[in-house]
């Protein structure tokens, strides 16, 4: 028996290669193993999109170089970017493969059985996406599916072009093909993913954008929640706004990463949208009939980002009122065009303005959240928190509700088969700046 163990960081496109590569170890025999003692083989799946996130592969294979009669491997953005100067780097690994080349997985796993010391899986040239037939799912409810990998836009701060390579989209059918799998095996919840699902085009027919693809994924029986990620606001054109509004089962969310409300910043990071063009799809977004929840991106401290750039931005939060900001500083990245550009904002300086910008945020979120309270929706339940006795359910705008139930006359409690995986509505009582709490308002 050959066990493995992964562990994987980084972003939703990450955790599902990880399941697809999980899926192919178990078909070539490999039982997966929670912790790296266990295993005969250790998988670090990698971001590289900030410095610290390249940092933690590093730390991880210093801590365990001197284990003995195993085999390293690193995948995904950080192996794509160092290639072979990671086995300079940490001489005890064994296979380096970027995400390009999981198609050839097998293969490459073949080559380290047979006792290669040196694999790699490195190319970019690929055209085909990485599709298995054995997918292992680690959330029974809500599954991803990968519609187009790549990133063919070059934000002057972004290594995803590189680690990643040109887009490349799967065919509608295919995609199609699995939504049904997926609702036929029990899944009620799917989340469409790509670096920027919004340039999707079907290979076999261009006519097929993204909005249509999303309506007759939405439109799978069995399906009640569709979200999609990540919207570049560039491609992110009417025709998705107008999918979003007629077909209920489309959540009541979009992401759409702004990174800065300073056009003068927006022209130097090349996103190629100015602060009006960005703001007009927001009024789209806030002229539907249903309520839409929105949530963004942020990089502060960009290159030449000026104290009146940044406040720009703040007042952008304003503006529109996010439910969610992830915000980050600037971190230099290897090969990108920003490393070029002049006017670097000193460390203290971007930590000053992430905090100014994260302390707006949060009493955004809790003045929102807050008039939530009284109102009723519907969750999905995920999880129990049994130190606190709550449910744990998320809506459809993705915000996570805790729940009690009501007292039952027999005194007892639901139990965890019954709970999970449940559709119930939930009255919200309190509001946190990242959570709701409520009570269940019907009897379970
Ligand atoms: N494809 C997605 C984003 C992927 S990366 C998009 O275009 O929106 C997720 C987020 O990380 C980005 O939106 C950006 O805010 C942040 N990010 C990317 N590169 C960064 C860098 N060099 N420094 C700091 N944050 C960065
Ligand atoms: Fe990076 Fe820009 Fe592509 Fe997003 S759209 S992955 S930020 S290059
Ligand atoms: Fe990180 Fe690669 Fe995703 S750099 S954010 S894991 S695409």
């Amino acid at each position: 028996m050959k066990r493995f163990y992964i562990e994987t960081f980084g972003c939703q496109m990450n955790v599902h290669d990880s399941e697809k590569v999980i899926g192919t170890l178990e078909q070539r025999g490999y039982v997966q193993v929670q912790s790296p003692e266990e295993a005969d083989l250790i998988l670090y799946n990698t971001c590289s999109i900030r410095d610290k996130a390249e940092q933690k592969v590093f730390q991880r294979l210093n801590e365990n170089r001197r284990a003995r009669g195993k085999i390293f491997g690193v995948l995904g953005c950080v192996a794509q970017q160092e290639g072979e100067r990671i086995f300079e780097k940490a001489p005890h690994v064994n296979l380096v493969v970027g995400s390009a080349s999981y198609p050839r997985l097998a293969e490459l796993l073949v080559q380290i059985e047979q006792g290669g010391r040196r694999v790699t899986g490195l190319s970019l040239d690929t055209d085909s996406t990485f599709e298995t037939p054995v997918t292992r799912r680690d959330n029974p409810y809500r599954a991803y599916i990968t519609i187009i990998e790549g990133c063919d836009k070059d934000c002057a701060y972004c290594v995803v072009p590189f680690t990643r390579g040109r887009e490349r989209s799967r065919r509608s059918e295919s995609v199609l093909e699995e939504a049904r799998t997926l609702a036929g095996m029990g899944y009620t919840e799917i989340q469409l993913l790509g670096q920027n699902v919004n340039s999707y085009r079907d290979p076999s027919d261009p006519a097929r954008t993204f909005a249509p693809l999303l309506e007759a994924v939405a439109q799978v029986p069995g399906i009640r929640r569709v979200r999609f990620t990540t919207s570049h606001p560039r491609d992110f054109g009417r025709d998705i706004v107008e999918v979003i509004d007629r077909n209920e089962t489309i959540c009541n969310m979009v992401h759409l990463p702004v990174q800065s409300g300073s056009t003068r910043v927006l022209e130097r990071m090349q996103r190629q949208y100015t602060r009006d063009q960005y703001m007009q799809r927001i009024e789209w977004l806030k002229n539907t009939r249903r309520k839409i929840s929105l949530s963004t991106d942020i990089i502060v401290g960009f290159p030449g980002e000026t104290e009146e750039d940044f406040e720009q931005t703040l007042r952008l939060l304003d503006e529109v009122e996010y439910d969610q900001v992830f915000s980050f500083k600037y971190s230099p990245r290897p090969n990108t065009p920003a490393l070029l550009l002049d006017g670097q904002v000193p460390e203290e300086e971007k930590s000053r303005r992430l905090m100014i910008l994260q302390e707006k945020q949060r009493s955004i979120q809790l003045r929102r959240n807050t008039a939530q309270i009284g109102s009723v929706q519907e969750v999905l339940v995920e999880g129990y928190n049994s130190s606190t006795g709550q449910w744990i359910g998320r809506t459809t705008e993705n915000r996570v509700l805790n729940f009690v139930t009501r007292p039952r006359a027999d005194g007892s409690q639901p139990s965890r088969e019954e709970m999970f995986g449940r559709y119930l509505p939930v009255r919200v009582t309190r509001a946190g700046p990242n959570s709701l709490a409520g009570e269940c308002a019907i009897a379970v």
